[in-house]
């Protein structure tokens, strides 16, 4: 039976999956590698971590998957800046997603496009974790690495670049960089020539189920890999992991939670949030669209809360949690601890405990910061909503989905039923489905998708705690607004001073 590769260059680590053509995984394998924080709000990866281990992620696969390998998709971490010079060398560490050093770049690009122009071409406004502005952070920061620049490419278009030798993007993964046209899905020249940028550094735009041409004959020994196999251009991995959970279609939504926290709802037609909260990106279905709202720090933050307190285990943290009451007895957390994105916009927000009493414990901290996640992801529904998407179930998916507690939470304080799908293999599954596309396995992506089937278990949301947290998010929603300044003076005082 044939199989499919799905590979995702995640920000934890890469993971890669063989499926076969009914949907199944067979195989995966995955790496870690690390991210380096240089000064605070930098955050940095080197690309050739990347690709070693995926080396080593798709040689395992490989190896359990047999020759019968029909077909491989990328998926990735989106919006990072992978700087290449004129023989494809990599000149400094790649900037990510959640870096925020560019805030001044970004102002640049709305002074010199203009903000409404700017949303009417790409959807979005100019953000600190874009691509764009990082090409000019680049520009002015770091001349001489950028007097080398011959292209610039996205994480998971360096591996493709590694893999087959061609510098190919998709169009989901494309609209992060703020450089698409969102309607005609490919690079805006009048962008590109107000922010001096040469339109031959970027890779060619395809949709994400065609085909990027193929694994090399080298590495495809290499790996161990059959001869000729195509690599499908894939999908930003959030686009990857909604193909992977079904939301191929309007009413359809699913919530991330991994990292970054992700609500990610399927649009017909281009929907874009005149302020910009909320993101309208290509999705990896052709010719459609998507709306997702991010919070930059999700499953980030119970990480984080995690290592401080020094319990090695989720599960024993959050059964703490779920020891103590909803609402955590008068204590909310925002999880702005690495600034954030829906629905504040802010490199400078920063976290809170808010109510703190001597009565609170960890049970109770633990609780706060998963539910302040979780306020967090409802601030992205209620725009998507007001957008005139009206998810009717979300599906949850991501690290923090496989967590009966926090699937719960989500549905009381998100007030929709929250499902799992039996799959939900996140993004390299999603990617695996674009190569059977690409492969000639399945004819189109809602076939790749027929498969996909939900797992039994439903969380409802319960109606005395829906309304419990409706008023605890109303307070959560008064707090940025009142904290914003003192946020900014903090943030500005502990930078570093020469
Ligand atoms: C989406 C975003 C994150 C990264 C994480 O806009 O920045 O979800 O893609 O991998």
């Amino acid at each position: 039976m044939t199989k499919l590769l799905g590979l995702d260059i995640g920000t934890t680590g890469v993971r890669c999956v063989a499926i076969d053509d009914r949907g199944d995984l067979v195989a995966d394998a995955s790496e870690e590698y690390p991210l380096y924080t240089p000064q605070p709000g930098w955050s940095e990866q080197r690309p050739e971590d990347w690709w070693e281990a995926s080396r080593r992620v798709i040689a395992s696969v490989a190896a359990r998957a047999g020759r019968a390998v029909s077909g491989i998709g990328l998926a990735g971490q989106m919006h990072g800046a992978v700087f290449l010079d004129h023989k494809d060398a990599v000149i400094r560490p790649a900037l990510l997603w959640n870096d925020q050093r560019t805030e001044a770049q970004c102002q640049a690009i709305t002074e010199r496009v203009g903000a409404r122009r700017l949303t009417e071409i790409t959807g979005n406004p100019a953000l600190t974790g874009f691509q764009a502005p990082k090409i000019l952070w680049l520009r002015d920061e770091e001349p001489t690495a950028y007097e080398r620049v011959a292209t610039v490419l996205l994480p998971k278009d360096y591996i493709r670049l590694k893999l087959t030798g061609e510098k190919a993007t998709d169009a989901s993964d494309a609209s992060g960089t703020l450089l698409l046209d969102l309607k005609a899905r490919t690079w805006s020249s009048e962008i590109l020539q107000s922010l001096d940028i040469p339109a031959h550094w970027l890779p060619q735009v395809h949709e994400s189920p065609e085909r990027t041409g193929e694994a090399t004959n080298e590495i495809a020994t290499d790996l161990g890999l059959p001869r000729n196999i195509p690599v499908a251009a894939g999908a930003g991995d959030n686009a990857a992991a909604a193909v992977g959970n079904g939301i191929v279609r309007d009413g359809l939504a699913s919530c991330s939670i991994g990292t970054s926290g992700v609500l990610f709802a399927h649009s017909d037609a281009i929907a874009t949030d005149p302020s910009g909260r909320v993101h309208a990106f290509c999705h990896a279905v052709p010719n459609r669209y998507h709306l997702m709202g991010v919070t930059l720090a999700a499953g980030g933050s119970l990480r984080w809360w995690r290592d401080l307190v020094g319990k090695g285990d989720y599960e024993e943290l959050s059964a703490l949690a779920e020891q103590t009451p909803p609402g955590a007895e008068g204590l909310v957390f925002l999880p702005y601890l690495t600034g954030e994105r829906t629905p504040h916009l802010d490199p400078r927000a920063r976290g809170a405990f808010v109510g703190l009493t001597s009565r609170h414990g960890l049970g109770h901290l633990t609780r706060a910061v998963m539910e302040g996640v979780a306020y967090s992801l409802r601030d992205a529904l209620e725009i998507i909503v007001a957008l005139g998407a009206d998810p009717e179930q979300i599906r949850v998916t991501g690290g923090g989905g496989r967590s009966p507690f926090w699937r719960q939470l989500l549905a009381d304080v998100l007030g929709r039923p929250v499902v799992r799908t039996t799959a939900d293999e996140g993004p390299a599954y999603g990617a695996a489905l674009l190569a059977g596309v690409a492969a000639g396995v399945f004819g189109s992506i809602a076939e790749a998708c027929a498969g996909i089937s939900l797992r039994p278990e439903v969380c409802e949301p319960t109606t005395d705690r829906r309304i419990l947290y409706d008023e605890y998010y109303a307070i959560y929603r008064d707090l940025y607004p009142a904290t914003r300044s003192a946020m900014h003076d903090l943030s500005d005082l502990a930078r570093p001073r020469d």
